[in-house]
């Protein structure tokens, strides 16, 4: 297991996927430094300040409001770039809220009672700078309307959205980063189609019973996992020629299910199908590094999968494979095993 972990390590994080790199994590850091520095009430060089707030005047364009029982959104002065408002008791944002507030980079509302029925219409339409825009952990049944198209980063994880309206996204064009996971979401339609630059799609902890057809073309990172889907097609990934990641853990997938050649996609760099129903291994591509596989029915170690012809130049790739919590053992692998996955630093069976 450790050693998993250390290969998790060096393959993944130079993806992109390492929460520590997370140049947002790392600078909210700072800007708590800042403000644990900082005096508690600023309004003397820093400019004006809520009272319920916290403005450093060694940071003047941020604002902390975070975790004060607050139940409404104060006065945001114009100057502000980064606001946090999370783990509060905010239900509802008026139209007027932000109407000054055309500086916001960051908007920090994640841990709050937002319902969509006490967000207006308008309420984010004058961030027009806004880049990140935190959601999670709210009362949310739907993606609030009119968001800026600024965004690059939206999160919405842990609400209880079921339909993403057509259009929702429209104009989104700069949209990088979707997190969806933990609704109540059954299908995404074609609201995702069109957004030409959103690359990571967190879906995972949802109710979708089919993956979605329609999706954008430059995604790299595919988060599925904790659905209900049953099916793949032979052309799901095919579209997608950018995907690198594919998260489809825990769902109701069957051999049956899956096309044929539906992941011996040439892109793919990761696979997840542990805890699903195969019988068998699904064909891969030789380009694929990790392939996860645990806690399926799988009884043959098929070599094919992973090899159709095996020479000096032709071999797998695959650098992590975890057969663990299926009904084979290492016996059943075939001697020629050991040419076709020369590459791999880790087997679980
Ligand atoms: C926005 O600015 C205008 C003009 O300075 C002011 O009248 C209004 O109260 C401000 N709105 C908010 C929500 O601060
Ligand atoms: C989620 O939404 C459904 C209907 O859309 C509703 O029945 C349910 O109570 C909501 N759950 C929560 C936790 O608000
Ligand atoms: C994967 O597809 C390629 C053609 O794109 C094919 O040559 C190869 O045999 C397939 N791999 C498996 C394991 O079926
Ligand atoms: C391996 O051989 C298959 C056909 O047998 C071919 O489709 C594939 O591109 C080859 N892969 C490499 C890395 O040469």
């Amino acid at each position: 297991m450790r050693l998993l972990v250390l290969l998790l390590l060096a393959g993944v994080c130079d993806f992109g996927l390492c929460r520590s790199r997370d140049p947002f994590t790392w600078l909210s850091h700072l800007h708590s430094r800042y403000r644990a520095y900082g005096a508690p009430q600023a309004d003397t060089n820093g400019g004006d300040c809520p009272l319920e707030c916290d403005c450093p005047p060694s940071y003047p364009v941020a604002m902390y409001c975070n975790g004060r029982g607050l139940q409404h959104i104060p006065y945001v002065p114009s100057r502000m770039k980064y606001v946090y408002l999370q783990n509060n008791e905010i239900s509802g944002i008026p139209d007027d809220t932000f109407e000054n507030s055309t500086e916001i980079v960051w908007l920090m509302l994640q841990q709050n009672q937002l319902t969509s029925d006490q967000i207006g219409p308008n309420a984010f339409t004058k961030l027009t700078s806004l880049q990140r825009l935190y959601l999670d952990n709210n009362l949310l049944n739907q993606v609030p309307p009119n968001l800026p198209t600024s965004i690059r980063v939206l999160r919405l994880t842990s609400n209880n959205i079921t339909v993403i309206e057509e259009g929702t996204f429209s104009g989104m064009d700069d949209l990088t980063i979707l997190q969806l996971h933990d609704n109540s979401i059954e299908e995404v339609g074609g609201a995702l189609k069109s957004l030409p630059s959103l690359t990571l799609l967190d879906i995972s902890g949802n109710r979708l019973r089919k993956v979605p057809g329609l999706l954008p073309e430059r995604l790299h990172q595919l988060y599925l996992e904790s659905n209900s889907i049953d099916v793949v097609p032979a052309d799901f990934l095919r579209k997608l020629s950018q995907l690198q990641f594919v998260r489809l853990a825990n769902n109701q997938l069957t051999d049956k299910g899956i096309a044929s050649n539906a992941f011996n996609v040439s892109g793919l760099i990761e696979l997840d199908l542990s805890y699903n129903k195969l019988e068998r291994i699904p064909p891969v591509s030789t380009k694929l590094q990790n392939l996860y596989l645990q806690a399926n029915q799988i009884k043959e170690f098929s070599l094919g999968s992973f090899c159709t012809k095996i020479d000096v130049r032709n071999y797998s790739n695959l650098r992590v494979l975890r057969l663990d919590g299926n009904e084979i053992n290492s016996e059943d692998f075939p001697p020629e095993a050991a040419r076709c996955l020369r590459l791999a630093r880790y087997i679980d069976v």
